[in-house]
């Protein structure tokens, strides 16, 4: 087992500086997924720095995709076609469900048997929203009850027609994935918009998709057989790791933050609207499309945040930035209401019973329902041990909230910022002022 590390962190009294985000974790796995069964050379600058995208780059590996660092944040993976290697030994997903969840439509289309692992909390997540379409295209899945680990034995695909139960970007993603290897067209329908950076990475190596929006949600089409190439790109910083930094110049209205470079794809930023409603002054500057992808520079002001009501489709866009938000909440004019969110029960850990826990240990008052949270603001809370459950959104997340407490916070199994942002609580100290 990994050894616990606890941060001691200390009131703050503003917000200053500029922070250069490490590349964003969901094109991160995409790109490195994609690279792989191209054709030809992939450059990626500013990859992920996180552990998760280091689980995908090894799984990438045990594949037969070879792959090296070229330069500080850059790789260069060398692309094996759609024909990859069976694995010698299990395929090492870490905690990262989109490893998991994505690479097995990769996997599903291989001419062989697999298995997939991941880590306690991952071998707890639910698994069946892919063993089930994936079995429909003509994959063998042998799963521990829907859940992890999952043995796949794949080739011979065919295309289907599915619509999506759950909302889920990742299931999506898996789907596509398996539609390039299945025998004719595959027609996904998801019900509500979820990211979008799997179709949008897919045209960036050569792929042919149609997309069509339906109702609140969309259509996407892929036929199997095409090739992808490789490419050059430089990954935008990840939105969902800034979130942090944006909601830290929410406490303190003399906060100015500078973040250039910023992944700004509209199924993503979702959080600056929010948090704009809410009295934030947000600045974009040097918008540009990159690969597909709109990328953004931002001057952030602070504010006294004013509260919100977050469900329906809001609840989906923002489903990694809830935890920070509502452990905010308490510092806001109103606080937030959050309705809609019962997927947070089944990420990293169960983020709404994490949040309620810790931020009661806070002092802080606070309802928990099955879909969500009632938050109230102008509250006061104090420092408190928090318990992350080994979740790196809730260490951050109560980090954050931990600069407006009185006294001093420890966060217990801090080391899981690195399943993210390994340089969280740095960043985090060196924008601090006090
Ligand atoms: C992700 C999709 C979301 C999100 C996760 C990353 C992705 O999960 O919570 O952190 O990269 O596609 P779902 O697909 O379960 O919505």
């Amino acid at each position: 087992m990994k050894s616990e590390t606890e941060i001691l962190v200390r009131p703050g009294r503003n917000i200053r500086g500029s922070v250069q985000l490490p590349g964003d974790k969901s094109i991160s796995h995409r790109y490195a997924m994609m690279a792989g069964i191209a054709e030809g050379l992939s450059h990626l600058e500013n990859y992920s720095t996180g552990a998760d995208c280091a689980s995908t780059l090894g799984c990438m590996s045990a594949l037969g995709v070879k792959w090296e660092r070229v330069a500080d944040g850059s790789i260069e993976l060398q692309g094996r076609g759609m024909s990859l290697d069976a694995p010698l030994n299990a395929l090492d997903c870490g905690n990262s469900g989109s490893t998991m969840r994505m690479l097995s439509g990769i996997v599903a289309g291989q001419k062989f048997s697999s298995e997939m692992v991941g880590d306690d909390s991952l071998s707890r997540r639910p698994m069946e929203r892919v063993i089930t379409p994936l079995t429909e295209m003509g994959a063998h899945i042998e799963s521990r009850q829907g859940k992890p680990p999952l043995r796949i034995t794949g080739g011979n695909l065919r295309a289907i027609d599915y619509k999506m139960p759950v909302a889920s970007a990742q299931v999506k993603s898996c789907l596509l994935f398996a539609g390039l290897f299945a025998d004719g067209e595959t027609r996904i329908d998801e019900p509500l918009r979820t990211r979008d950076h799997t179709e949008v990475a897919l045209r960036a190596f050569g792929v042919h998709l149609i997309r069509k929006k339906m109702g609140g949600g969309s259509e996407i089409r892929i036929r199997g057989g095409q090739r992808l190439r490789g490419i050059e790109a430089r990954i935008p910083g990840d939105l969902s790791s800034a979130a942090f930094f944006l909601c830290a110049a929410g406490l303190f209205p003399g906060s100015q933050l500078t973040i250039p470079h910023l992944l700004m794809n509209p199924t993503r930023a979702r959080l600056l609207d929010v948090l704009t409603q809410m009295g934030l002054r947000i600045a974009v500057t040097q918008l540009e499309e990159v690969h597909g992808e709109l990328v953004g520079s931002l001057q952030v002001e602070g504010a006294t945040l004013k509260g919100t009501t977050l469900a329906g489709t809001d609840s989906a866009a923002l489903i990694d930035e809830i935890p920070v938000l509502a452990a905010i909440a308490p510092f806001m004019e109103k606080g937030i209401e959050v309705r809609d969110a019962k997927e947070l029960r089944v990420k990293e850990s169960d983020r709404i019973q994490a949040v309620a826990t810790n931020l009661r240990r806070m002092g802080a008052q606070v309802e928990e329902f099955d879909d969500g949270l009632k938050i109230p603001g102008g509250q006061s809370l104090h420092g408190a041990e928090i318990d992350s459950r080994g979740d790196h959104r809730i260490a951050m997340a109560f980090a954050v909230a931990a600069l407006r407490a009185e006294g001093e916070t420890l966060i217990r199994g801090a080391e899981s910022a690195a399943i993210s942002y390994p340089a969280f609580f740095q960043t985090l100290e060196a924008i601090t002022e006090r």
